[in-house]
């Protein structure tokens, strides 16, 4: 019987890398589908360290490096079926954009349109959503396009904020959100 091809999946991440772990468990289950790399601009970044647990390569950059188009130079050698930013706080040029188009994806802590675009990262977004006094919040996970947090939105699921929610309560809620669904969307998207 003829194998079926494998997919591959290439994720960028700057922090902590919680999400990009949770994809790494997920795909270390299944045949068919692989993380191949984990790229990142911060070389002291908690994902490095998670990814080291879990065997799977990853490439710190400066931007020089990426001024330089040699992240896409990687990644037209890898070829990736999925291109999965997980916590990426570079903006991803044009050049890496029309060459994988409808291929890569973002993940926002937060219902887009609102609490989007430059500089809402993190608990900044969560911040934003407590100072509007919005009833509620969650994640959205969208194709990514040339415009910070703008391109056609794939998936969303909210949950209600509280009257005495934290920033830091609101945070741990929307990631455990975060890491219930993107596995399950990059797994959908890829099937
Ligand atoms: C995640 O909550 C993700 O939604 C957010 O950064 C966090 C990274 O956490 N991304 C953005 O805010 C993009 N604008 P992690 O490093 O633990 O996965």
């Amino acid at each position: 019987m003829e194998n079926k091809k494998n997919k591959k999946i290439i994720i960028f991440a700057s922090g902590n890398g919680t999400n990009a772990e949770e994809i790494i468990k997920h795909f270390e289950k299944k045949d068919e589908i692989n993380v191949q790399l984990v790229l990142t601009n911060n070389n002291t970044a908690g994902v490095l360290k998670r990814v080291e647990n879990h065997k799977i390569p990853a490439i710190s950059f400066n931007k020089d490096v990426y001024k330089q188009n040699l992240v896409l130079e990687i990644l037209n050698l890898l070829n990736p079926d999925l291109i999965v930013l997980a916590g990426f706080i570079w903006k991803i040029p044009n050049s890496i954009i029309s060459q994988f188009p409808e291929k890569i994806i973002n993940i926002h802590p937060a219902l887009l349109p609102k609490h989007g675009g430059k500089g809402m990262y993190g608990e900044a977004v969560h911040e934003s959503v407590i100072r509007s006094s919005d009833s509620e919040t969650g994640i959205t996970i969208h194709y990514v396009n040339q415009n910070y947090d703008e391109g056609r939105i794939i998936f969303q699921k909210s949950i209600n904020v509280r009257v005495m929610d934290s920033i830091k309560n609101i945070s741990m809620r929307v990631q455990r959100l975060e890491h219930k669904y993107y596995p399950i969307i990059i797994e959908k998207l890829l099937n």
